[in-house]
């Protein structure tokens, strides 16, 4: 048995990603291979901040029989909570105004009055950040990198991004068919935050006509000559791919709004953008917004196995006595990054990534005025 560790705890938080449940069930089969007991928290760290909440206390027990048959199903058995960061919650006063107030003294507590020596905490850069803060207080921890928007550094991927991209793309294929059939022009918004790997991804491989994406502000005129092109060659629609992060030349992000303790959330760039387009060339556009669809479902079987192997990394990593650390992807191996580093900053694409310049070659405009090689394309 590990010296130190013989119960250990499991919590995902933030938005939930196709993968969570394989992460979980790599993780419960280490650590009871192990001898170790392995509890889960409920609702990120709700299940134990308000445990009196839940019918099972906020902890449920995991063991072989709790996790089989999960590693295929989408979502988190745990739950999951975007709200209410437990280093700096939220908290309304008598005269109406908020406060934020760091729980971690009291989360800490709940830790040692359930006898948990260690935390496997899987999340985003949100998630990332706070098990830095209760590390720095106290707690041994190790983090699990989870975002469908593949934007956590110092890992080269992220569970449920290849996913979300699959399922981007299956849906981006069925909106060409309408598309060809009616002459339109569709814009697809894709999900991504500040970063626009989903729709970079997903847009190169359905063969879209123009990507968009934050970290390459836009101007529309590329797009509606792109447009204007394919349908003087006989191409009366186009597919436009937008990241919902993405915005024009001197403009802002399309915020839709912001909840006390939440992110703010992006949305509305697609309408906007089919809006311009329809009025710039005359044809009729449409927009699809893919949203929360592209987050559910079954993980790819590539998730599958990035969840499995993170999660029986993260044991591994209490076994030997680490803390403070993210298990990250580093091809061929999975290891491991000290948590100051994975947060410094957002992994965004790099503008002379292979993936822009490929797309760049194939004709895809990016609203920019980088010389593009006009194709008809798909
Ligand atoms: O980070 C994952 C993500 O799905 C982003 O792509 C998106 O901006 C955000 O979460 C939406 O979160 P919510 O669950 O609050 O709508």
């Amino acid at each position: 048995m590990t010296p130190g560790i013989s119960r250990i705890a499991l919590s995902t938080g933030g938005g939930d990603a196709p993968g969570l449940n394989a992460v979980i069930n790599a993780a419960t089969l280490a650590a009871r291979n192990r001898d170790w007991e392995v509890v889960g928290i409920r609702d990120g760290f709700n299940g134990l901040l308000f445990g009196d909440d839940y019918p099972d206390g906020g902890l449920v027990e995991l063991t072989r029989d709790s996790v089989r048959g999960i590693i295929h199903q989408g979502g988190t058995i745990l739950g999951t909570t975007n709200r209410g960061n437990p280093t700096a919650y939220p908290v309304q006063q008598a005269d109406g105004s908020w406060i934020e107030v760091d729980r971690t003294p009291e989360l800490l507590a709940r830790f040692k009055e359930n006898r948990i020596d260690a935390l496997v905490m899987v999340g985003g850069d949100g998630s990332m950040a706070i098990g830095q803060h209760l590390c720095e207080a106290g707690l041994k921890l190790v983090g699990v990198p989870k975002t469908i928007d593949n934007d956590l550094d110092k890992t080269t991927a992220t569970f449920g991004f290849d996913s979300a991209v699959d399922f981007a793309s299956q849906c981006i294929d069925r909106l060409f068919t309408t598309a060809t059939s009616h002459g339109r022009i569709i814009v697809v918004e894709l999900m991504g935050r500040y970063a626009g790997w989903i729709a970079l991804n997903a847009g190169m491989a359905s063969g879209v006509h123009a990507i968009l994406i934050p970290e390459i502000p836009f101007s529309l005129e590329p797009v509606a000559a792109t447009i204007a092109h394919r349908a003087r060659h006989g191409a009366k629609f186009s597919i436009v791919c937008v990241a919902e992060g993405a915005r024009a030349v001197g403009g802002g992000t399309s915020v839709v709004g912001k909840a006390r303790g939440q992110a703010e959330r992006l949305g509305g760039i697609g309408a906007k953008v089919a809006a311009e387009l329809q009025e710039m060339t005359g044809r009729e556009a449409r927009t699809v917004v893919l949203g929360h669809l592209l987050r559910g479902g079954s993980p790819t079987s590539c998730d599958r196995l990035l969840g499995l192997r993170f999660g029986a990394a993260a044991v591994r990593a209490l076994e030997q006595g680490q803390s403070g650390v993210m298990v990250a992807l580093n091809p061929p191996t999975v290891d491991y990054v000290p948590l100051a580093e994975a947060t410094r900053r957002q992994k965004r694409v790099p503008l002379d990534c292979d993936s822009i310049l490929t797309a760049r070659d194939m004709g895809i405009t990016f609203g920019d005025d980088a010389p593009s090689h006009t194709t008809i394309g798909r």
